[in-house]
């Protein structure tokens, strides 16, 4: 008997290839579909990205953002599994507490290390760099309230080779994120 598949929402906020990545690995997926985009940056690629593929967007602010009225239409997609792909905002008890164990986030490095505030994109790579580390790689863990700190679900390593720049270091990073977050969201949700 074929059934629904299952909502994703994705919070991202950047130039969005890790949505990209999401939104065509579940175009035709029987387990699960991107619904809902949410973004706080109104000039953000990953807009263009939604539209592109007719996923609606939701455009949220620091006044709007964990509200009464933003709960509401986040419910109103009922989602299964909320991905944060790119999205830099901590997430409120509220959120975390009407959805547990049901959002997750992609971090370009392999926590603990590279973690916390204003570790994102490009200056995770350069203190990788700068670290003189030998590898570096992806976490997909669990949300909870502190930044990166929430249950880890997955990591995957890529070698730093001499010559690597926080650029090179980006590109093998990403790649490893646009196959392992709509694997691992899909895993997720068969389990649920
Ligand atoms: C990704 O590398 C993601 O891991 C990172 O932002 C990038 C978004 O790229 N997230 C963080 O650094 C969270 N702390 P994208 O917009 O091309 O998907």
């Amino acid at each position: 008997m074929a059934t629904t598949p299952k909502s994703i929402v994705l919070f991202a906020s950047g130039a969005g290839s890790n949505a990209q990545a999401m939104i065509r690995h579940f175009e035709n997926n029987a387990v699960g579909r991107v619904v809902l985009l949410v973004c706080n940056n109104p000039k953000a690629g990953v807009l263009a990205i939604a539209e592109a593929h007719n996923i609606p967007f939701l455009l949220v602010d620091r006044t709007t953002f964990g509200e009464k009225l933003f709960l509401e239409q986040l419910n109103a997609y009922k989602p299964d599994l909320i991905v944060l792909a790119g999205f830099l905002w901590k997430i409120n008890p509220e959120l975390i507490h009407a959805y547990p164990g049901r959002i997750i986030n992609i971090h370009p490095a392999l926590l603990p290390k590279y973690g916390g505030k204003g570790m994102y994109g490009r200056f995770v790579h350069e203190a990788v760099v700068a670290a003189g580390d030998q590898e570096s790689g992806i976490t997909i863990h669990f949300v909870n309230e502190q930044y990166d700190e929430g249950a880890t679900i997955v990591q995957a390593r890529c070698t730093i080779k001499p010559g690597d720049t926080a650029e090179s270091i980006g590109r093998k990073v990403l790649g490893l994120e646009h196959s392992f977050l709509p694997a691992t969201a899909e895993y997720l949700l068969r389990e649920q």
